[in-house]
C-alpha cells in the first residue's frame, strides 16, 4: 500500500503520525502533498513520511487520505483524474462532504470512505466515527478503523449518522471548552487564582471522563458515589439542574446534529 496525503494540516499530521507512532503505516509507504512548505515539513518531521509539493508525486498511491478544507476538496480530487490508476481508496476528513459527493469527485473507480474525527486527536484522545461507500471492502473499513483508531477510539456507523456524530463528538470538545472556562470562572469566583482554577478543571474533565471509560461505570453511578448527603457536591448538582445543564447539553447536540444536516443538504 502507498498512502498519499492531501493536506499535510493539522488533521492529516496528526492522523498520520498517530498511526505512525503506533506501527499501523511505516513512513517509507507514506507521501503527503501540500501546497504550503511549512505544512510539508512540519508533516515530514511529524511522520518521517516522503514529501511533495507537486500532485503529481501522488500518481503512485493507491490510498489517499483527504485532509483538506471542505471548500479545497473539488480542486484538489479534480487534480487526481487521469494521474492515478482506476482501483484505490479515497478516506475524506473533511467536514460535511457526504458519501454521493466524495463518490462523483473522487478518481473514476475508486471506493470512498468519510470519515468524522475530532480536535482531541491532535493529542491522540480523538473520538470519530466512519461510514463507507457502495463497493468498499472490509479490508477499506479495517484500514479506516487502524488510522482513526491511532489517535483515539472509531466506530463504523451508517452514513445516516454521522450528522449526529457531528453534534456530538464533532462539536462537542467546543462544549466541554465552554464548561472548562466556566468552572475556571468559579472558581476565580471563589477566590482561587485563574491559573490553578483553569488546571483543576480541565483536569478535573480529563479524570471524569478516564473513569468513565476506564471504570464502564454508569456516569450516574459514579455521580451519587461522590454525592453525599447534605454534602457539598448535592448542593452544586441541586444548582446545576435548576439552571437546566442537563436540557441545554441535549439540545446542544440536537442544534448542532440539525445544523450539519441543513448545512448536508446545501
Ligand atoms: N482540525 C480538526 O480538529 C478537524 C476535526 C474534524 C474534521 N476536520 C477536517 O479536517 C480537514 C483539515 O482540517 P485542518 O484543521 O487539518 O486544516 P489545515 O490545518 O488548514 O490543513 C489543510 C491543509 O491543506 C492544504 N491544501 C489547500 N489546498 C490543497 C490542495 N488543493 N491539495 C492539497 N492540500 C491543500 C492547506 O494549505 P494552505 O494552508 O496553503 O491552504 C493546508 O496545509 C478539514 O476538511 C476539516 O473539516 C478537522
Amino acid at each position: 500500500m502507498k498512502l498519499g496525503v492531501m493536506g499535510c494540516g493539522k488533521m492529516g499530521t496528526a492522523l498520520v503520525a498517530g498511526a505512525v507512532k503506533s506501527g499501523a503505516i511505516q513512513g517509507a509507504d507514506l507521501i503527503g502533498f501540500d501546497p504550503s512548505t511549512s505544512a510539508r515539513e512540519a508533516f515530514a518531521l511529524a511522520t518521517g513520511g516522503e514529501v511533495t509539493g507537486e500532485v503529481s508525486g501522488l500518481a503512485a498511491c493507491d490510498v489517499l487520505l483527504l485532509c483538506t478544507k471542505p471548500q479545497h476538496a473539488a480542486e484538489a480530487l479534480a487534480a487526481l483524474h487521469g494521474l492515478v490508476s482506476s482501483d484505490g481508496l479515497l478516506i475524506s476528513v473533511a467536514a460535511g462532504l457526504d458519501l454521493a459527493w466524495l463518490s462523483r469527485h473522487a478518481p473514476p473507480g475508486w471506493r470512498v470512505i468519510r470519515t468524522m474525527p475530532n480536535t482531541p486527536a491532535l493529542v491522540g484522545e480523538g473520538a470519530a466515527a466512519f461510514a463507507c461507500g457502495t463497493g468498499a471492502t472490509d479490508g477499506d473499513a479495517g484500514l479506516a478503523r487502524t488510522l482513526l483508531s491511532a489517535v483515539g477510539s472509531a466506530h463504523e456507523l451508517p452514513e445516516n449518522l454521522l450528522d449526529a456524530v457531528t453534534g456530538l463528538s464533532g462539536s462537542g470538545p467546543a462544549y466541554a471548552f465552554v464548561m472548562i472556562e466556566a468552572l475556571a470562572d468559579g472558581g476565580v469566583k471563589a477566590g482561587l487564582p485563574r491559573s490553578i482554577a483553569l488546571e483543576l478543571a480541565a483536569r478535573t474533565l480529563r479524570g471524569a471522563a478516564t473513569l468513565v471509560l476506564e471504570s464502564g461505570t454508569h456516569p450516574a453511578q459514579l455521580k451519587d458515589q461522590v454525592a453525599s448527603p447534605g454534602g457539598t457536591t448535592i448542593a452544586g448538582l441541586a444548582e446545576l439542574e435548576r439552571l437546566g445543564l442537563r436540557g441545554a447539553l441535549i439540545s446542544a447536540v440536537d442544534a448542532a446534529t440539525q445544523r450539519a444536516r441543513e448545512l448536508g443538504r446545501s
